[in-house]
């Protein structure tokens, strides 16, 4: 695997490529109507998580995040874990997982026996706890932009997933990253998108993604793929969909099985 360093300032450059993300970003360090937008914010979630304790939402994290309207494809990746080695098998034994919060996916993964797993962090992790500093420290997780070429040679993983983090790129940059998340991998890429209606990145966290999520609809998606000539996987469409129905497992996100380049 390639240990080329990645230069951390060039994802707070890059952020300035979109108009937009430079003007949110000193606004969220100075606009005192957003401090006061938080702190209601924090309130509210306070209230909501007493509640959620009490039985009303369920009482689990999961009903937690619904509450928030904070949708995580990075918690299905998850939940789908099961399901994906049945669809991929030996080809999970070298997993990279793209997307934010990738420190909870890996630290997952590797507890599967022989998986080993590897992480790109799109964002900021300056909230990591002591488990996923210490993944970064050993290089398993990386902190990288993902609109720039990813810090590894071809072919490095067997399988690639990516959550929550296409979403957010504009067509001009998935035309870019696709392909490299293509070209890392070689058994298949995985995408979790989210699907259009769900509500993600409230407005506080704008200046971190830099552009609000956009859902685009399963035809918009096939579409793309055809057009930029990424294959689906059919193999490891009908077999992860076959051992989802057996456990009536319903993905609460859109889940694309693409093949990795010949
Ligand atoms: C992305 O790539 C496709 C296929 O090569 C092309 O048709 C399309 O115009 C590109 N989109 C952008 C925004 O560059």
């Amino acid at each position: 695997m390639s240990r080329r360093q990645v230069n951390p300032s060039r994802r707070f450059v890059d952020s300035g490529s979109i108009p937009f993300a430079g003007a949110l970003h000193s606004k969220s360090r100075s606009s005192p109507l957003l401090s006061i937008g938080l702190v209601l914010l924090g309130a509210f979630l306070l209230v909501a998580y007493s509640y959620s304790g009490s039985g009303l939402f369920g009482g689990d994290k999961e009903a937690f995040s619904k509450v928030e309207g904070d949708f995580s494809c990075t918690l299905e990746v998850q939940r789908a874990i099961p399901f994906l080695k049945k669809a991929y098998g030996d080809s999970m034994r070298k997993v990279l997982h793209v997307g934010p919060d990738t420190c909870s996916v890996v630290s997952k993964l590797l507890k599967e026996e022989e998986t080993e797993a590897w992480g790109v962090e799109p964002y900021d992790i300056e909230d990591a706890d002591g488990n996923c500093k210490s993944l970064v420290h050993k290089s398993i997780v990386r902190v990288a932009d993902i609109k720039f070429p990813l810090p590894y040679r071809p072919k490095s993983f067997s399988l690639v997933i990516v959550s929550d983090a296409l979403d957010y790129l504009s067509p001009k940059y998935l035309n870019k990253t696709l392909p490299d998340l293509a070209r890392v991998s070689s058994d298949g890429l995985v995408i979790f998108a989210g699907l259009p209606g769900q509500q993600k990145a409230k407005v506080a966290e704008l200046s971190k993604f830099g552009r609000p999520a956009k859902m685009r609809s399963s035809s918009w998606w096939i579409r793309y793929f055809v057009q930029t000539s990424l294959e689906e996987n059919e193999a490891a469409i009908k077999k992860f969909d076959q051992a989802a129905a057996k456990k009536s497992y319903k993905p609460a996100c859109q889940v694309f099985h693409l093949n990795s380049y010949h």
